[in-house]
């Protein structure tokens, strides 16, 4: 079995008992199969910057190789344009984008170091996975320096139409350079056709079935990989005494009362003050709740140096404060915010106390809570979960309640159907949810990218070498005077990996 390295921003762990995401569970498996690399940023900041020493930990057959950033290049690179620039455009808010050319060209330049610092490290037959928009022009500085080896990328964010991303200066420059990987994975097939939409409307693509793509010269395999979560492992959180604790605190202090739960980063792109507002609604259009459900949102400051999160982070504060002015009664306060993490364990408990969960993003690649918060329920006894249309969960989990989160009273109408639920009816769509999440899990997605880079593979190699069989016959004819036959399609040539043209 090839190594797997894996480059992405923030590394680890490679245990899920803290603080792991989706992305580290499903890796980390596969890490600890194969042996290999988890290369990225170190979290700190120093002079040498991504100039300065390794830092490798060793676990097992898997190292952790990370460096550090400067200060400067941390704040172009990372709160600039991966931030400020493709995080906003990425999900579709060009209004809170801000492009600047120097953050671009640091954004740039910090891929090339990395894949200088990784080059060293990389051996022929890896399979090489980056993943995540910071990192999306990687495989085209990776290739620079001869690897010709297994590249896929994969993109944890939503990937929007043409019309969004071409707002981005230098939106072609960024998107051709992701032809240079084998495998380009999307959470869903929306995000995969925006992908190869681009590609046939904006480079005069072709789309040649079972998801190749051919442009500017270039094969690529794009598809959609949905991630999923550790479902089993989930559950057993949520049955912990960590999670027992922190079930008995939350439901003592509910009493008789239905906890609607949210849990996001303070981000934007959650849909954070929407949903605010939709609780709000379900008090004033169904009074019957006041006093008898609560909100709960769990919102972990992220980012919070970028003024678009520092600025969010007073609006909710604001709003929540407002509700309770006007609804909250001394016993009872209709929103609680608390802007601390919790580790897994608890945070299963409380989506295991919580009788709803408002998964409300605006825009999300994925969103795990919907699917951790099934995974937590009681089967004798499930809650109910509200899920955006918009979070590339809903293209899975069709027995939630669909919401759309901009229209505030739909999402309040919803909430008090999901309050007022009888049992049967949550008993069925917990049933099949769960069925779902438990089919597509975090080692599934993983191994599914993974088969497919290696088929791509193994394909690109088959057609090189059919293509130099070509090559040798027609120079046989040449040198023995036999008729040339014509060539069709695209030059061969092209396909085989290695640096792209510059371009604009
Ligand atoms: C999203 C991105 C990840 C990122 C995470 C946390 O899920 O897709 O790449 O790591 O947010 O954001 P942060 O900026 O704290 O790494």
């Amino acid at each position: 079995m090839s190594r797997l390295i894996v480059i992405s921003n923030r590394v680890g762990p490679l245990n899920d008992e803290g603080k792991a995401g989706g992305l580290a569970v499903g890796l980390a498996d596969a890490l600890r199969q194969r042996g290999g690399i988890w290369f990225g940023w170190s979290g700190g900041t120093t002079e040498e910057g991504t100039h300065g020493p390794l830092r490798i930990e060793n676990e097992g057959k898997v190292k952790l190789a990370t460096v550090d950033m400067t200060e400067a290049d941390l704040d172009a690179f990372y709160r600039g344009f991966a931030n400020q620039a493709l995080w906003p455009v990425f999900h579709y808010r060009i209004d809170l984008a801000n492009y600047e050319r120097r953050q671009a060209e640091i954004y740039e330049r910090i891929n090339e170091r990395i894949a200088s610092r990784l080059n060293p490290l990389l051996e022929s037959d890896d399979l090489v996975w980056v993943h995540d928009y910071h990192f999306m022009p990687l495989g085209e500085n990776i290739r620079a320096s001869g690897f010709t080896g297994a590249l896929g990328f994969f993109l944890h964010v939503p990937f929007p139409p043409p019309e969004v991303i071409t707002t981005l200066p230098h939106a072609h420059r960024l998107v051709r350079s992701m032809l240079s990987y084998d495998v380009v994975g999307f959470q869903t097939k929306i995000d995969r056709d925006n992908f190869a939409h681009f590609l046939t409307s904006e480079f005069n693509g072709v789309e040649l079935g079972d998801g190749w793509v051919e442009a500017a010269g270039r094969r690529v395999h794009a598809g959609a990989f949905p991630i999923g979560i550790d479902t089993e492992r989930f559950a057993e959180f949520a049955v912990s005494p960590e999670a027992g604790r922190r079930y008995h605190q939350l439901r003592s202090v509910l009493r008789d009362r239905k906890q609607i739960i949210g849990v996001d980063r303070l981000d934007y792109s959650k849909g954070i003050p929407d949903r605010l507002r939709a609780f709000r609604r379900l008090l004033e259009d169904y009074p019957e709740n006041r006093d008898k459900a609560s909100l709960l949102q769990v919102a972990p400051v992220s980012r919070g140096d970028v003024d678009a999160y520092a600025e969010l982070r007073r609006e909710l504060e604001e709003l929540a404060g407002r509700i309770n002015g006007v609804y909250g009664l001394l016993h009872w306060t209709p929103v609680r915010i608390m802007t601390r993490g919790f580790a897994r364990k608890a945070l299963a408990g409380l989506y295991r106390a919580s009788h709803v969960a408002l998964v409300t993003p605006l825009r999300d690649g994925m969103n795990l809570v919907a699917k951790e918060y099934i995974a937590a329920q009681d089967p004798d006894d499930p809650g109910v979960l509200v899920l955006s249309r918009f979070a590339g969960a809903a293209a899975e989990m069709h027995e939630a309640l669909i919401v759309n989160p901009y229209d505030i009273t739909e999402v309040a109408e919803v909430l008090q159907r999901a309050l007022q639920m009888p049992l049967a009816e949550r008993k069925r769509r917990w049933n099949a949810l769960h069925k779902t999440i438990s089919q597509g899990t975090a080692v599934s997605w993983c191994d599914g990218f993974l088969g497919t880079l290696e088929t791509a593979l193994a394909r690109r190699r088959e057609t090189q070498a059919q293509r130099q069989r070509d090559a040798d016959t027609t120079q046989t004819k040449a040198t023995t005077g036999a008729t040339t036959p014509a060539k069709n399609g695209t030059s061969g040539d092209e396909i085989a990996p290695g640096p792209l043209p510059t371009h604009a």
